[in-house]
Order: structure tokens, then sequence, then C-alpha cells
């Protein structure tokens, strides 16, 4: 679903600019199948592990498929971007990490890349596949928030345990404007205001935060 996105990321995606990257992307199985939905994209699959990213290095040797996605690998821990900031300037349109905080200690370094990588406009998104290990997640959108990112719960994603979501991730200011670019087309529409949907709440969700 995500990767459909919007009229803008249909034609981005169409002109084949999607840019992509991975954080503690493990053997990299997310990564190399965005790649196969990114024909033409860039995908930049991350991990601070050194033996995880030469097993990586293989994986994405066996598997990349021939669809025009550039996929490449770099050594990244959080924290530490300054470099891959400068090989890839223009930034990413999806920071993707899943199943990567089990330590409370990564929540900010993990949250300063995302906030350095990730491209300004509403478009661009942070996705973070949470399953609980030692760190809750409360912890971990109390950090977000603090960093300037709103988040909503993609109900897309069918999760197998309670507690298991996929979190969508956004500069604030700029899941406001989105916000008010839906009011307007929704008031043009019906002549009435609504609510914002954005961090909309679930029942095994963790409190609200706004
Ligand atoms: C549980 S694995 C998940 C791997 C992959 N995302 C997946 O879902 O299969 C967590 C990964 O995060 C990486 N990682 C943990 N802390 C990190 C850090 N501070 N910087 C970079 N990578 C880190 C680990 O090396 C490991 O590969």
């Amino acid at each position: 679903m995500l990767f459909g996105g919007s009229e803008q990321q249909q034609q981005q995606q169409q002109e084949g600019r999607r840019h992509v990257l991975e954080l503690g992307c493990g053997l990299g199985l997310c990564g190399l199948l965005a790649s196969q939905l990114n024909p033409h994209g860039v995908v930049v699959l991350t991990d601070g592990d050194e033996l995880t990213m030469e097993k990586l290095a293989v994986n994405v040797e066996e598997n990349t498929v021939r669809n025009g996605c550039a996929v490449t690998a770099r050594t990244l821990l959080w924290g530490e971007h300054v470099e891959l900031v400068t090989e890839f300037p223009d930034l990413f349109d999806f920071v993707l990490a899943a199943d990567v905080i089990y330590e409370e200690e990564a929540i900010e370094p993990l949250l300063k890349t995302v906030m350095a990588t990730l491209r300004e406009g509403p478009e661009a998104l942070f996705l973070l596949s949470f399953a609980r290990r030692n760190v809750s997640i409360e912890k971990v959108l109390k950090a977000a928030k603090e960093m300037g990112l709103v988040y909503e719960v993609d109900e897309s994603f069918v999760c197998s345990a309670k507690g298991e979501h996929v979190y969508v991730m956004r500069r604030a200011q700029q899941q406001q404007q989105q916000d008010e670019r839906g009011e307007e087309k929704k008031e043009g529409a019906s002549g009435e205001s609504s609510d914002s949907s954005s961090n909309s709440a679930r029942d095994d969700d963790p409190p609200l935060i706004t």
C-alpha cells in the first residue's frame, strides 16, 4: 500500500526516482523487497554489524532483481550518518527500520539518523516495524515526537501479535501541511470541516501522542 501511495508518489514511482534507506537491515529482506517494488529507484541497505554486512553482501549479490533499481549496502551505525548523507545528499523518500529497537540507548541515535536522512516534504516517510522486545513503544514514540515526528499506525499491516505494528512517521510540520491540504479538499467537497486523522489510535495501541 505504502509503495502504491498518493498520486505524487505514483508519479515518482513511474519516474523511478524513489530513494529508500533501510537502517539495521540485517540480511536485507525488507530492503531487497523494497528494491523489487521500486524499479529504477535507489535502495541503500545499512547495518552497523560487520559480520552481518558480509552476509548481506552475498544476499544482495544473489537476490537483486534486474529491474533497474540500484541496490547498495553500506556500514552504518546509527548516529554516525555524516558519510552517508554526504554520499546521498538528495536524502531518502522512505527510511525503513524493521525490528531494530531492543536497547533503550539505541532510540536517540536511530531517530537522529532518521531525521538526518529523511527528505523534507509530506510524502517522505519513516516506516518503523515494531515488535516489542526490551523497550516499550511508548518510549520510542515519545522520543520520536520530541525529535519532530508524528505517527500513525498502518492499518493495512496484519500483525501476528498484540502490540506489533508498522508505524508510519513523517516530519510534524509536514503532517500539519498535509492535514491542512486534506481539510481544504474535504471542505471543498462537502462544505464542512472535520477532525484531523493523524495519530489515529487503536484499542491495543499505546497512549496517543499528539
Ligand atoms: C533483529 S535484527 C533485524 C534485522 C532486519 N531489520 C530484519 O527485520 O530482519 C536488528 C539489526 O539491527 C542492527 N543494529 C542494532 N543496533 C544497531 C546500531 N546501533 N546501528 C546500526 N545497526 C544496528 C543489528 O546489527 C541487526 O542486524
